[in-house]
């Protein structure tokens, strides 16, 4: 049975992960911090926290509420910022035989360059996912994921300051994504995953005021599946690179609906919040349905419902 998928097949490097469950950003730390609990060398790749040229200290508390099926978050890219990332974290990951994938985010199209020429080569990074997407920030993030041009100048940027694998991630909060993709797309991007979160807030009624000290968050969890699946599923159609589907994904069974929609991988995030081995329960229910079905080769999933 064969798992493992190329993601940057128009890549020099290529990416290619032994099986295509992936972590989500801002869901998985730096990787370190789940291996308690799981084996995390058995994941297709890691994709670490967002991060930024500075160190970030990100919003005001609280930042997270629960909803109906979904969580709002409103983290605004705490991290460590890129020098610490290379020194502290990368050192680390030259050891692991998961390749892992750092996200970036920028205030301006300068600052993606620049994250992506000082990433490049460092080992211990197999490919870099830039954010163009996030809601919870003042500046950048999502202001250059919801215009076509911009997206294409980011991407543009990206690939020019660096040979890694680019897979750029987008933002749902936009009227026609299958524009952005194709923008992106056209612009050299190696591969797209969608979707980050939808934007949304939440109201604490005692206190009268909003439940998130930033007003607005991202919305994450099994309420935006079918939203993320049918982005998925419209993109997957329009783009010659892989898609990684994300939103929702709480089981195999999500897992497979992205993948038969067209996603040549997945990234789970929020499901790791309630059971912290969901990334391996995901991997070997997969295992066990193409064991049942007879499938040799995961590919012949990928689209499988188009
Ligand atoms: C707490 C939290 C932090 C996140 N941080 C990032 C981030 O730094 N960069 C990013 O691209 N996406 C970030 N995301 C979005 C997730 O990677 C993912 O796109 C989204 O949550 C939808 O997937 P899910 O429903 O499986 O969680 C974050 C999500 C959550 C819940």
């Amino acid at each position: 049975m064969n798992l493992a998928v190329q993601l940057a097949p128009n890549n020099q490097r290529g990416l290619l992960l032994k099986n295509s469950v992936m972590t989500a950003s801002g869901t998985f730390g730096y990787g370190t911090e789940y291996a308690d609990f799981v084996d995390i060398q058995r994941l297709g790749a890691i994709v670490c926290k967002g991060t930024t040229l500075e160190p970030r200290e990100g919003n005001p508390q609280p930042r997270l509420a629960e909803t109906p099926s979904g969580l709002l978050n409103s983290i605004g890219l705490q991290n460590v910022g890129v020098e610490a990332l290379i020194k502290e974290k990368a050192s680390m990951w030259v050891g692991w035989q998961v390749p892992v994938i750092v996200n970036i985010a920028g205030e301006s199209i300068d600052d993606y360059g620049r994250l992506a020429a000082r990433l490049d080569g460092v080992a211990g990074v197999s490919g870099l996912e830039v954010n163009v997407s996030c809601p919870n920030v003042k500046s950048g993030g999502m202001e250059f994921g919801t215009d076509p041009k911009a997206a294409a100048s980011v991407t543009r940027a990206v690939k020019k300051a660096s040979s890694l694998p680019v897979i750029v991630k987008l933002t749902p909060n936009v009227t026609s994504i299958v524009e952005i993709a194709e923008a992106v797309a056209e612009a050299g991007a190696d591969a797209l995953c969608l979707i980050n979160t939808l934007r949304g807030m939440a109201i604490d009624v005692s206190a009268r005021k909003p439940s998130l000290g930033n007003i607005c968050g991202g919305l994450s969890g099994p309420a935006i599946k079918p939203v993320a699946l049918h982005m998925v599923y419209q993109v997957a159609g329009r783009v010659k690179v892989p898609v990684v589907g994300c939103g929702g994904i709480m089981s195999a069974q999500d897992a497979l609906e992205f993948i038969m929609a067209g996603a040549s991988a997945v990234e789970v995030g929020t499901a790791q919040f309630v059971n912290p081995r969901a990334l391996l329960d995901v991997l070997e229910e997969i295992e066990e349905f193409m064991l049942r079905e007879g499938v040799k080769d995961i590919s012949e999933l990928v689209g499988a419902a188009r």
